[in-house]
């Protein structure tokens, strides 16, 4: 799924906001030391096929986008309602491509998540909060992914790297920039990701992880209906890992499974 080439930076705007700036993640003016070689394509092979518009996910609980005032700096994207019984909804932290605080763009990809059993915080610009959280939905707390894409995926990487809170990381069209932090591939704790192949070839024997590719271009298919053939992956390798759905598993792996990702790349 990660296409071919992974190329942005996150915007460093302020001296405050690059004093915290995460660790896999490089200021808006280094970009052009990385990208002159190879620069960023937005189209590839397979651009996105299918119509867009909103809906409410393909999966079994219809959801939407909310702003909660208790939360000032992010969006949750949560099932209508609530479901009942003693489901546990496993916890997506998202973060946008460019590092930006709008997560409009990912709407119908972070939306066809939330269908299928996920409840997912993304950045959002800050606005005044007024307190008092609403209950969305069980959270199961052993089940929590850090994910992000382009600029976001270093956010998620450098959040997730050394915590092992975390379940699983996806990152998506993303590579580290500077090689002199590409030793630090070799601490991570968890992945099951998605990233690069250079920096894929780079992790530690052992450690749990799935590459997928899909040359889409830079911007993948995440605003098509449903996030296109991205959200399908995404569902796939998010019920593979946390709840065991060998359905799943076998989208993911096998050619030959109904549905599956590697006969429909
Ligand atoms: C929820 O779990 C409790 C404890 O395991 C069980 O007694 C109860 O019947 C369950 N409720 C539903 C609706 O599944
Ligand atoms: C397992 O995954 C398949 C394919 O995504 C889905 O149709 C099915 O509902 C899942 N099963 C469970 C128990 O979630």
């Amino acid at each position: 799924m990660a296409a071919k080439l992974l190329l942005l930076a996150r915007f460093s705007l302020t001296s405050a906001q690059s004093a915290t700036t995460p660790i896999f993640c490089i200021a808006l003016s280094s970009l052009s030391t990385y990208t002159i070689q190879s620069p960023p394509s937005n189209t590839g092979a397979e651009p996105p096929r299918t119509a867009s518009f909103i809906t409410s996910g393909s999966g079994p609980y219809p959801a939407p986008m909310i702003a909660d005032s208790s939360l000032p700096s992010h969006i949750i994207c949560a099932p209508k309602t609530p479901p009942g019984g003693n489901l546990s909804m496993r916890f997506i932290a998202w973060a946008n491509g460019a590092c930006q605080t709008d997560g409009n763009y990912y709407r119908n990809f972070l939306t066809e998540f939330v269908s299928w059993g996920h409840v997912i915080s993304a950045d959002r610009a800050p606005s005044a909060g007024a307190g008092g959280a609403t209950n969305y939905a069980n959270i199961d707390t052993a089940k929590i992914a850090t994910t992000g894409h382009s600029c976001g995926g270093l956010e998620a990487m450098s959040t997730g790297y050394h915590n092992t809170r975390f379940m699983l990381m996806m990152l998506f069209d993303i590579a580290i920039f500077t090689d002199d932090k590409r030793y630090l591939l070799k601490e991570l704790k968890l992945l099951h990701g998605l990233l690069c192949e250079k920096d894929y070839a780079l992790l530690p024997t052992g450690l749990p992880a799935y590459w997928a590719s899909l040359d889409t271009g830079h911007q993948g298919t995440y605003s098509t209906t449903n996030g296109g053939k991205f959200g399908k992956a995404a569902v796939a390798h998010l019920q593979w890992q946390f709840s065991g759905n060998t359905t799943s598993k076998a989208i993911c792996q096998d050619a030959k499974a109904p549905e599956s990702l590697v006969a429909d790349n």
